[in-house]
């Protein structure tokens, strides 16, 4: 599809290609037929404008073609001008043969579609121009931050389109996150703006665009180069305020951690109900109006962790911590959910932080519980949860995205905490007084 798109576009130029020389990749053999009679339909649409075709089908893993070493070696003269690249989505095993492979050629990724792109640049003449259709997520957390960096410093960012729909771009394919088309060019200096699009899915004939200056995408100093999409006007006004704000959590003295108690790994020492001996496992289930309302009957989850050798290392003391939902569902509103563990309602030494949640502390210990309050009330608001959907397009929180947040001041934040008393304020008193310390 892509290709024959591709040849459709290059024969309405005004000065078309005198020749077109395509190498098709197809690892499935049904669909590599197929592939040979849309090649042909290009070569006749080719023929009719007066331009010189020629294809080439390879039946064989894309992957282990491009980069086992040998091979990689006869092709070494085989350099492509350009790229058009559908990847497929699913996780590239370490150890595996096709990760050795890209090994080989200095690619560490943990993707198929990073490996795809990554490849298809490396096989590039200088100025060779990628266009892929992907997932989003490689735009954010810590898994994707050598592939962004190797990205952005092999090739400039030229355009990006979002589609904005979390189902619509793959209907069929059960694709439930945000895709975006990009194009890059390799080895080119990085232009002053890039231009911005997004539609609500490819059914949207009449998509919003916008030339945002690099800086906006990419923020100088960012050790994990996230790649912001502020689509519209405000977005770069509301970016622009949130990253003003003074503080780094690392500035605040805050840690910010992935619970440590994975369920099916503790299983012999999980509670349904607290027990002596047990301490209070909190799971998101267990979030509840701004604070944690334990213990819950949740079903076939659990509410406590019994305290032992095995586990001492996975609980923390008695105090107050702010927890994050790591995982929302598409239906909620918010990406980003806190809430206060407040230990005074809690009779308990120590909890166990389920790993589905982030935690927020001091040190492994509590946080001052004014403090914890407007930090927690400070996630909570609007303005954070839209800032947050400028470079994050999947329902997932990684505390890598919470570190990449500019925080108030320590001073702020308790301050903001007064107005967080048995529960979470109404959504419009949260972001008055965040809106206060943002302009
Ligand atoms: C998302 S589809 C895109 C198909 C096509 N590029 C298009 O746009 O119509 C991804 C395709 O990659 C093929 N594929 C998956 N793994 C591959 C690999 N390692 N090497 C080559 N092709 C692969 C699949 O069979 C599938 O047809």
């Amino acid at each position: 599809m892509l290709t024959a798109a591709f040849v459709d576009r290059a024969c309405r130029l005004e000065s078309p290609p005198a020749s077109i020389a395509v190498t098709a990749f197809e690892v499935d053999p049904c669909l590599a037929d197929r592939l040979a009679v849309t090649m042909k339909a290009c070569a006749a649409q080719c023929e009719g404008a007066g331009i010189e075709f020629k294809f080439k089908i390879i039946r064989d893993d894309y992957i282990l073609h491009s980069a086992e070493p040998l091979i990689a070696e006869k092709n070494a003269d085989q350099k492509y001008n350009c790229a058009i690249l559908n990847p497929p989505y699913a996780k590239l095993n370490s150890g595996s043969r096709a990760r050795n492979a890209l090994r080989t050629v200095g690619i560490e990724t943990s993707n198929l579609y990073t490996a795809f792109v990554a490849l298809a640049i490396e096989q590039m003449s200088r100025e060779g121009q990628v266009v892929a259709i992907t997932p989003r997520s490689f735009c954010n957390g810590s898994y994707f931050s050598k592939f962004r960096q190797n990205l952005l410093s092999a090739s400039a960012l030229e355009r990006i389109h979002l589609y904005q729909s979390r189902k619509k771009a793959f209907q069929d394919d059960d694709v439930l996150q945000e895709n975006i088309v990009f194009k890059v060019v390799k080895a080119k200096p990085q232009t002053e703006n890039v231009n911005l699009s997004f539609s609500d899915s490819p059914q949207d004939t009449n998509p919003t665009t916008r030339n945002v200056p690099f800086r906006e995408v990419v923020h100088a100093g960012d050790p994990h180069f996230y790649i912001h999409l502020p689509i519209l006007d405000e977005d770069s006004e509301l970016a622009e305020r949130v990253r003003s704000l003074p503080c780094t959590l690392r500035d605040l003295g805050v840690t910010v951690s992935t619970g440590r108690v994975v369920d099916f790994r503790a299983r012999d020492h999980l509670r349904k109900e607290p027990e002596p001996g047990a301490v209070p496992l909190i799971y998101p289930a267990h979030f509840e109006q701004g604070f944690v309302v334990w213990p819950q009957p949740i079903g076939r989850k659990h509410n406590a962790l019994a305290l032992n050798a095995a586990t001492t290392d996975l609980v923390v003391p008695r105090g107050t911590y702010v927890l994050t939902k790591r995982f929302t569902s598409k239906e909620e509103k918010r990406r980003l959910v806190a809430v206060v563990y407040d230990p005074a309602r809690m009779d308990a030494e120590h909890v166990g932080f389920e790993n589905h949640l982030n935690y927020f502390h001091i040190g492994g210990r509590g946080i001052d519980p004014a403090f914890a309050r407007g930090l927690a009330l400070f996630l909570n608001s609007t303005a954070v949860d839209q800032y947050f959907r400028q470079f994050s397009g999947h329902t997932q929180v990684n505390a890598t995205d919470l570190r990449n947040l500019h925080y108030p001041t320590r001073e702020q934040l308790a301050e903001l905490g007064l107005i967080y008393g048995v529960a979470l304020p109404p959504q419009v008193q949260i972001d008055d007084a965040v809106e206060a310390l943002l302009s």
